[in-house]
């Protein structure tokens, strides 16, 4: 008998396995792409004006290149064109997100534009006719103007309103959106004077920032769960920066201050949502203990209401993450001295990232696999293991058709989340690239770019082009499994 034969099947059915089992995605697992609205839709005349909108209008150069979102990537016209875009790569779900001024032009609920309802029933209708899930993020920094004359996200209010604005979303959408992002959580601009509304007050800032965006994320949370959720039968979670938080020596000051960095910059947001409730203990201590030292009557920190804490406890269906890049944690509390504040004193460390590691065009994004790896397993041991949707990675690169440098970064940092799958257990969903388009990169403007797509930016028909990254994911997402490792991502 022929013994070859059999050799063979078995060496094939071998190697099959070790597809199946190392390399490849769970068979319910969601690839998709995101983009958000002020990125990439333009079509300004059409909405309100928003708060960044204000700013670039006073002073255009606050934006490195001088240039504005007025009409970015032209998707407000041009969306049967990036629906074809997310048919060619063949993906499950497009996140994007809805502009709260192209909704609500003053921000309120009382005055709704039919044109912005129209706008993304026809977006939404045309990616489910092509069997694309619409994944939409209801607030992606493009806060109204008008509520930012109202203190923006200091003041409690803006819950209220982001509520009447997520109701407005749910009624209108929600027979056909099945996944909804509260927000794209950050507290830019109102403890970083980069960013409008240009608030220099870190150590304040962040976290009256961080108790409305709770309350606005629990708020919306509640409002679908008790209106909308036994009819749409969806899910809402919240993003947050996944950042990974990494010491820098096996020291246990190391060890202790990454660990306390993690539970400031994940935490703040995490722990009183998927965790035990409440602000993480060690941001308690540090703030109140540091607020005391400089003379303040209370805890710089905002308290949460024992009602608050309940309300905002357990708010969620899914985690969405934000991962891009990792730092190194230096235990540094030399800056304790009692006569200025910021967060960065209460995090008592220094942060700062290898020269070594490979680079992309933006300063902060290193390429560091493993710290993927690092925040997934971190969130699953922290908030027994929350299904969680990997809402952006990606790279950055001056817009070359012949992007390596992101097909690496791709491929490097899905094989981290195949081992944090299959080796750490974590219950990852979803995964989606950032971005579908070169886009409007906030204060650095069409500078760094981030897309699967080139776009021409100085054709007023803004023509869009597969990079090659785009033919990778492409091919990727016919098999949905990588080939054998090329690095181990160990932690
Ligand atoms: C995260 C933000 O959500 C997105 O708007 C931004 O473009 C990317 N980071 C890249 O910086």
């Amino acid at each position: 008998m022929n013994t070859v034969l059999p050799a063979i099947v078995l060496i094939f059915s071998l190697c099959h396995q070790a597809i199946s089992i190392e390399n490849k995605f769970p068979d319910d697992f969601l690839f998709g792409v995101a983009s958000s609205a002020y990125q990439i839709e333009g079509g300004h005349d059409k909405r309100g004006e928003t708060v960044l909108d204000h700013y670039q209008r006073l002073d255009p150069s606050i934006i490195s290149d001088s240039s504005d979102a007025k009409i970015a990537c032209d998707s407000y016209h041009k969306y049967h064109e990036d629906i074809n875009l997310l048919e060619y790569l063949g993906v499950d779900f497009y996140r994007f997100s809805i502009s709260w001024p192209r909704i609500l032009p003053t921000g309120y609920s009382n005055k709704i534009n039919p044109d912005g309802i129209r706008y993304y029933n026809n977006l939404i209708d045309g990616l489910i006719s092509k069997n694309i899930t619409p994944m939409v993020t209801i607030f992606h920094y493009d806060l109204p103007k008008p509520l930012q004359d109202l203190g923006g996200w200091f003041n409690p209010t803006t819950a209220d309103l982001f509520e009447d604005y997520s109701k407005i979303l749910f009624k209108n959408f929600g027979d056909r959106v099945k996944f909804w992002i509260t927000l794209n959580a950050n507290t830019w601009g109102y403890a970083d004077p980069m960013f409008p509304p240009m608030l220099n007050l870190s150590g304040l800032g962040e976290y009256l920032c961080y108790k409305t965006i709770l309350l606005a994320h629990a708020k919306a949370y509640h409002l679908y769960k008790k209106e909308f959720r036994d009819e749409q039968k969806g899910q809402v979670g919240l993003t947050i920066d996944g950042r990974w938080y990494h010491p820098a020596t096996t020291s246990t000051n190391d060890i202790e201050a990454a660990e306390r960095v993690r539970e400031f910059l994940i935490g703040t947001l995490a722990n009183p949502i998927f965790g035990e409730g409440d602000f993480p203990k060690v941001v308690k201590e540090r703030v109140a203990e540091l607020s005391h030292k400089e003379n303040f009557l209370k805890s710089r920190l905002p308290q949460l209401s024992p009602e608050e804490v309940d309300f905002i406890k357990g708010s969620y269906d899914f985690l969405g993450l934000n991962s891009y890049t990792t730092y190194l944690i230096k235990d540094d509390r030399s800056k304790d001295n009692w006569d200025s504040f910021s967060e960065s004193k209460d995090l008592g460390a220094k942060l700062y990232q290898d020269p070594e590691w490979p680079g992309s065009l933006s300063d902060w994004l290193k390429v560091v696999p493993w710290g993927l790896r690092g925040v997934l397993k971190w969130v699953k041991d922290k908030y027994n293991n929350p299904p969680v949707f990997i809402t952006e990675n990606g790279f950055s690169d001056s817009g070359e058709l012949e992007d390596e440098g992101r097909i690496q970064y791709y491929k490097l940092h899905l094989e981290a989340l195949l081992e944090a799958i299959h080796e750490d257990g974590v219950n990852v969903k979803g995964y989606a690239a950032w971005s579908l388009l070169d886009n409007f990169e906030w204060m650095v403007g069409y500078s760094e770019k981030f897309g699967l797509f080139h776009v021409d930016f100085s054709d007023p028909a803004r023509p869009r082009t597969p990079k090659s990254s785009a033919r990778w994911y492409k091919s990727f997402l016919t098999r949905r499994h990588l080939a054998a490792a090329a690095a181990k991502t160990e932690l």
